[in-house]
């Protein structure tokens, strides 16, 4: 689907973009700008900014930035299209069905296709389990006590023996082999084809929160290995992002989700009454799934299996449900190992009752903590009392904390006065700080990272300039093209840029963004506006977006715009007409020399 840059613009332009990214993540008013947790990486201390005033956001912690549109095709995993319908929708804007030239981005199409390609092996799946020859997989269900109507409202479903005739029944709904493919439905060999990837198994397609089937998990019948088989990543298939049964989930209207580990817990939990129960896709659980199940509600009761392993995975998911800035309490299912084995066995009130009596999750971590250490000597008690202490420091919120280490002592017999005191010693010793690992590369290829990066940096810092100081621009102006900034997508937002300097007419950086479909290269013209802000945050200033235009040092200005040049002028010595390399050569000697007023 293709958009004309006016109706993107329009449509960027009713969207607030604190408005929007206030429903993904919590920010706070500081100075002119609003700080958050970053959602693009693991963060405690809040780099992530937004700007009414610019439209845009940027994080000093990881470098993404862009508008409302790189926002959504970052988090939401959206194209360009889909986030211009989302706005649009939002804004209560109607688009057109098609555009007069039936422009279809390439990336949508495929995803349509594959999702194409899902939903009908889903349907393919859901009838074969209905048919007399699925009768082993209807009784394998039938078994595990699902009713007639659990089983269509997950879509259920049975894979044959052989598993080919899905792909006879796909091919015949005109879907490629390619496309069967890499929707992970079949596998590839040299020697036979095409070959199922699901067969002898019960099926469970994988909804994403707007019900598409994006994958699909496989259970044997029975024993044996592996127990699920699941759809490889695809192009619309991110185990990472997405939750199973959070497309009922969100729409149950209670204030938490029950977290837990299996398909057949979910469905389980939902056949019960409890339709907020969620599970991850057979991975851990990541911190963009606690980010989605954010967008519904703040709190998380999770259910993972009492063992060892599960208790480790609870207090995993715990330290990244608080960091995304929710509440996790853990329910206690003993005797029982998951939450079907649960109901089945104890019934519905009684999950009712141990939902209600579900322990604060900074308790349950404590009590794991305290399981570690000898409390009736001396020193291990000191080294118990530091490690509490150490844990009291995640709590960014003072009054948060202040009641926790209360709690804690009273319920350690502690006295509070010590705790704290080691507690503010742990935070000023600052174990807050994020590390940051270096990459490790072969030299050559280091350096030339380094050199490319360098160069883009050149390239931002001069646009951004030039963009905030019209002035210099018209000094310049007749040494320095477009072109001369080498490589897109800086080629194209010099031209645009150009054209409104050139016309003195203002400049929007937001509605320049949305000039740009690939979310790279919003990201690096989003950065122009933002250079220099880093160079202020590298001298150790705050952080700061305001439209402080500081004093250029001359030297460093004309260092920038020769480092751009000069690269053009090598770029242009291997292909361009000599004419042209002289020419540039010409701009260069003038531009060594040239007097710039500052
Ligand atoms: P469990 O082994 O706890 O299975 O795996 P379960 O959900 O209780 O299923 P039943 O009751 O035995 O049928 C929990 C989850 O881990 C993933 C699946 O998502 C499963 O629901 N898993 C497990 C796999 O992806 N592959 C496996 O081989 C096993
Ligand atoms: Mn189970």
């Amino acid at each position: 689907m293709y958009y004309s840059e006016e109706l993107v613009e329009e449509i960027r332009s009713q969207c607030d973009i604190v408005d929007l990214i206030s429903g993904y993540v919590s920010l706070k008013k500081k100075g002119s700008n609003y700080f958050g947790l970053c959602p693009f990486h693991n963060e405690k201390s809040g780099s992530f900014s937004v700007s009414r005033e610019r439209q845009m956001f940027h994080c000093f912690g990881c470098g993404v930035s862009g508008n409302a549109y790189t926002f959504l095709m970052k988090y939401e995993n959206f194209t360009f299209p889909e986030s211009v319908q989302f706005l649009a929708q939002r804004a209560g804007i109607s688009l057109p069905e098609e555009s007069a030239d039936g422009r279809m981005e390439e990336k949508e199409k495929r995803r349509k296709e594959l999702l194409a390609v899902n939903k009908d092996a889903a349907t393919y799946f859901y009838y074969a389990l209905r048919d007399p020859s699925g009768s082993q997989g209807l009784a394998y269900f039938q078994g595990r006590q699902l009713s007639e109507e659990t089983m269509h409202r997950f879509g259920l479903g049975y894979a044959d023996k052989s598993g080919k005739k899905v792909i006879a029944y796909l091919r015949s709904k005109g879907h490629s082999d390619e496309a069967i493919r890499d929707a992970g439905l079949a596998e590839f060999h040299e020697k036979y084809g095409l070959s199922g990837k699901f067969w002898n198994r019960v099926m469970f397609p994988i909804q994403d929160i707007g019900n598409r089937v994006i994958g699909f998990g496989g259970r044997v019948m029975g024993e044996g290995e592996p127990k699920y088989l699941n759809s490889p990543e695809t192009e619309i298939f991110n185990k990472r992002r997405n939750l199973y049964g959070m497309n009922y989930a969100r729409t149950s209207r209670k204030d938490h989700v029950i977290l837990c580990e299996g398909y057949m817990d979910v469905i389980a939990m939902h056949q019960a009454g409890f339709n907020q129960a969620v599970a991850s896709l057979g991975t851990a659980f990541t911190d963009q799934q606690a980010m989605l199940i954010g967008r519904y509600v703040r709190n998380v009761i999770l259910s993972y299996d009492s063992d060892e392993a599960g208790t480790k995975a609870a207090l995993r998911a715990i330290g990244i449900l608080r960091q995304a800035g929710l509440s996790g309490k853990v329910l206690n299912l003993k005797p029982y190992k998951d939450p079907d084995e649960f109901i089945k066995n104890l019934g519905k009130e009684e999950f009712e009752k141990r939902l209600k009596e579900a322990e604060n999750g900074f308790y349950f971590e404590i009590a794991q903590l305290a399981a570690g250490y000898d409390q009736t000597d001396p020193d291990q008690k000191t080294q118990f009392h530091n490690a509490l202490a150490r844990k009291l420091c995640s709590f960014s919120q003072e009054i948060e904390r202040e009641n926790y280490l209360q709690a804690i002592a009273e319920k350690y017999f502690i006295n509070p006065q010590i705790l704290r005191e080691a507690v503010i010693s742990y935070a000023a010793a600052g174990m807050e700080k994020v590390e940051v690992k270096p990459r490790v590369l072969p030299a050559a290829q280091r350096q030339k990272e380094v050199r490319e990066k360098k160069l883009t940096r050149s390239c931002q810092l001069l646009l951004g300039w030039l963009c905030d100081r019209p002035r210099l621009y018209r000094q310049l102006a007749d040494h320095l093209k477009p072109s001369d900034f080498k490589e897109e997508p800086f080629v194209k937002a010099a031209e645009l840029i150009f054209e409104k300097l050139d016309k003195e007419e203002e400049l929007n950086p937001a509605a320049l963004i949305s000039c740009f479909e690939e979310e790279e290269d919003q990201r690096l013209v989003a950065e122009i506006f933002h250079a220099r802000d880093d160079v202020l945050q590298w001298d150790g200033q705050e952080q700061t977006e305001d439209k402080q235009i500081g004093k250029i040092d001359q030297k460093v200005f004309r260092e920038v715009l020769l480092s751009v040049k000069n690269a053009a002028y090598e770029e242009m010595a291997k292909t361009a007409p000599l004419a042209e390399v002289m020419a540039c050569k010409k701009d260069i000697e003038k531009l060594s020399s040239l007097k710039i007023e500052m």
